[in-house]
C-alpha cells in the first residue's frame, strides 16, 4: 500500500539531479525538459525501490507523479478540456442539465471532470487520495477554470445537496482485455474502496434526497444495482448507468 507524506517530511528530502530522474521512468527526460522548473526538482515522495514518486519543485510548487515504467503524470486540465471539445454526443449531455451543477464524486485524474467542463457544465469534484489531491490542486491553479470547484477529501452523503451526481468507482478488473494499462491500473493497485459501489448507491437511495446519478462502468459489466437501473448508455468499451433517486 502506498505511504502518504505530510508537509512535515519536506525538509528531510534530498535534492536529486535531472539526469538521475531520467533513468527512473520511461520518457521522463523529454517530460522534464519541457518544464523550465525541472532543474529545481526534488523528490517529494518516495516509495521503497523507487516505485512511486512525486516530484516536487519548491520554487514553483509544481509536481508530477511517477510510477516505474510509466511516464510521469501531471494533470494538464486545460489540455484535457481542449482535447474533449472535439468529441461527439456523450451520455453526459443526454442526462445532465447544464443549468445545474454536476458533482463528480470520484475526480481521479480529472479526465471525466475535463469532459464535463468541455461540454459546458459547472462541476464540483471530490478526491480523497492525497497524491491526487496535490495534482488536482495544482491543475486547478494552472487552469484557473471558473466552472470547477474542488473538495479535497472524502464526500459524505449528508453533505450532498439534491441534484446531479457522477460516480466512477474503482472496479476490480473484469478481464485482462478490458483492463486499462495506464494510470488507472496503477491507481487501482493503490486503492481499495472502503464500501462496495453497490453499497454506496444504496446509501444514496437511503438518504432521502433527490439525485440524478450517472455511474460509469465497463461495457460487459452488469449494472451495480440492476433492479433500480433506469437506463444504460452503451459505449465502445465503457457504459453509463442512470439511476433516478426520488423521494416522492
Ligand atoms: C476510477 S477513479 C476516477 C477516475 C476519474 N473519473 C478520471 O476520469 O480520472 C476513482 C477515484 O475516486 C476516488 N474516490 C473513491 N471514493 C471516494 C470518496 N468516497 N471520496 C472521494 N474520493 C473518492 C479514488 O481515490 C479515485 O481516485
Amino acid at each position: 500500500m502506498i505511504k502518504l507524506f505530510s508537509q512535515k517530511n519536506l525538509p528531510q528530502l534530498s535534492k536529486i539531479k535531472l539526469a538521475d530522474l531520467a533513468t527512473k521512468a520511461e520518457g521522463s527526460q523529454e517530460f522534464f525538459n519541457s518544464f523550465p522548473w525541472a532543474k529545481d526538482l526534488m523528490v517529494f515522495y518516495r516509495e521503497d525501490q523507487c516505485q512511486q514518486e512525486i516530484y516536487y519543485c519548491p520554487q514553483h510548487l509544481l509536481m508530477a507523479l511517477a510510477v516505474q515504467g510509466q511516464r510521469p503524470l501531471f494533470i494538464d486540465l486545460q489540455k484535457q478540456i481542449e482535447s474533449f471539445r472535439q468529441q461527439g454526443p456523450h451520455p453526459f449531455t443526454k442526462v445532465f442539465d447544464r443549468q445545474q451543477l454536476v458533482v463528480d464524486l470520484t475526480a481521479g485524474f480529472l479526465a471525466d471532470t475535463a469532459k464535463l467542463l468541455a461540454m459546458g457544465f459547472q462541476v464540483r469534484c471530490y478526491e480523497r487520495f492525497l497524491p491526487l489531491i496535490l495534482l488536482i490542486e495544482q491543475a486547478r491553479r494552472l487552469a484557473a477554470n471558473p466552472n470547477l470547484s474542488f473538495c479535497p477529501g472524502e464526500w459524505k452523503v449528508a453533505e450532498l445537496m439534491d441534484g446531479q451526481l457522477y460516480y466512477d468507482p474503482m472496479y476490480q478488473q473484469y478481464s485482462q482485455k478490458s483492463a486499462s494499462k495506464g494510470p488507472m491500473t496503477w491507481l487501482r493497485d493503490q486503492l481499495s474502496e472502503s464500501d462496495s459501489p453497490e453499497k454506496i448507491i444504496e446509501s444514496l437511495y437511503a438518504c432521502k434526497k433527490n439525485f440524478r446519478l450517472l455511474v460509469k462502468s465497463w461495457r460487459q459489466a452488469k449494472a451495480l444495482v440492476p433492479e433500480r437501473l433506469k437506463h444504460r448508455y452503451q459505449g465502445k468499451s465503457t457504459c453509463y448507468d442512470l439511476y433516478l433517486i426520488c423521494q416522492s
